[in-house]
């Protein structure tokens, strides 16, 4: 007999309190496997709240009350037993089949992360660094502030390698999509977002290119991390710049971006940053971006095995593009923002 590891109490919450007590039960990340669930009961149907999954919240709209039965730990039970005795009663079994596939599934993963994770970390499946020395946490500490409070409905991650940053905006309850090239890291990541029950991000194997581009969906957050330089090796300097402006117009709110600023420049066909790339990449930005608000966000050190010196770690600028709304004039028309000089355009873009 499984033993009772936890108790039920039934109460009724407004709203509010519900939301914060599913983002508190979000925030208990090393206990993914073994908090125990929500359970909200509406209109007559009881379903599981996942703090990391907002669709489940969205059966709460449009009342201001519901009641949610909180699962609790007994004073004298373990984790262990909490997480077993979770499974035991939500899953239903497994067919044979699908244990199988999920037995594949891991080795696949196992060897997928072979020799280490290099680019990003993914802390909810036990890898907390990358193998190179830098992580994307501080990035995404920085991102995560500039975003708080904007509500996005939707995010774009281009170049979206192991998930990390996908992972962490879907933990945000924001829908996600990243679209990465390399398979293992395709594989690597939609094994991470299942693990973290994450049902509202996926990923898509796809190599942007400067036809593919047009394929890119429209989303409130897009990240264009580390990838920028990659086009202009792939495609040129002209070329890579005209996928940043296409991407540009893909996003409705707010544009994360940062790219290759010296050690490696010349190998990705980039141009000198003179006399400083913090203020080299701010106007390149401003005047490839229309409407565009630039914001730089830090300097922040990122991994890069081909740095010269095979140190693997760089630093770059991190940048924030906000969508600049039409302002209304005195006489009720829209103003038009400036437009970026054509001139000056060319010759940053070459
Ligand atoms: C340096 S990593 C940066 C990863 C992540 N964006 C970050 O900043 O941590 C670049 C990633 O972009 C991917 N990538 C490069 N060129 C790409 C392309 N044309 N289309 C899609 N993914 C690409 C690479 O496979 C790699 O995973």
């Amino acid at each position: 007999m499984t033993e009772k590891t936890w108790t039920a109490r039934r109460t009724v919450l407004r709203r509010a309190e519900l939301e914060a007590l599913v983002r508190k039960h979000a925030r208990q990340e090393p206990l993914v496997r073994d908090r125990p669930p929500i359970l909200v009961r509406h209109a007559g149907i009881t379903r599981i709240v996942d703090g990391t999954n907002r669709i489940n919240l969205r059966l709460a709209e449009g009342c201001e009350s519901v009641e949610v039965i909180v699962l609790e730990p007994l004073p004298n039970a373990t984790g262990g037993g909490r997480a077993r005795e979770w499974q035991a009663r939500t899953k239903r079994k497994l067919t044979r089949r699908e244990r199988v596939q999920r037995l594949l599934d891991r080795v696949q993963f196992l060897y997928d992360i072979l020799p280490g994770l290099t680019h990003q970390p993914l802390p909810w499946l036990g890898y907390p660094t990358a193998k190179g020395g830098a992580d994307a946490t501080e990035r995404w500490a920085a991102i995560e502030k500039a975003i708080a409070g904007s509500e996005p409905r939707s995010a774009l991650d281009v170049g979206s390698n192991v998930g990390f940053f996908s992972i962490s905006l879907a933990r945000l309850g924001i829908p996600v999509l990243g679209v990465e090239q390399d398979a293992a890291c395709v594989r690597i990541a939609r094994y991470a977002a299942r693990k973290c029950r994450l049902r509202e991000l996926s990923f898509a194997q796809m190599t942007v290119t400067p036809r593919t581009i047009r394929l890119l969906p429209q989303a409130d957050v897009v990240l264009c991390l580390g990838v920028h330089h990659y086009w202009s090796r792939s495609f040129g300097f002209a070329a890579a710049t005209e996928m940043l402006s296409q991407l540009w117009e893909r996003c409705a709110v707010a544009m994360f971006f940062d790219t290759d600023e010296g050690e490696m420049a010349a190998s990705h066909n980039l141009p000198p940053m003179e006399p400083d790339s913090r203020e080299w990449l701010a106007e390149y930005l401003s005047l490839n971006c229309a409407d565009a608000e630039v914001s730089h966000l830090g300097t922040f050190r990122t991994s890069s095995p081909d740095a010269a010196g095979g140190r693997g770690v760089i630093a770059r600028n991190l940048f924030q593009l906000a969508r600049r709304r039409a302002e209304a004039s005195s006489d009720g028309f829209e103003e038009e923002s400036v437009a970026p000089s054509h001139a000056r355009r060319r010759e940053l873009t070459g």
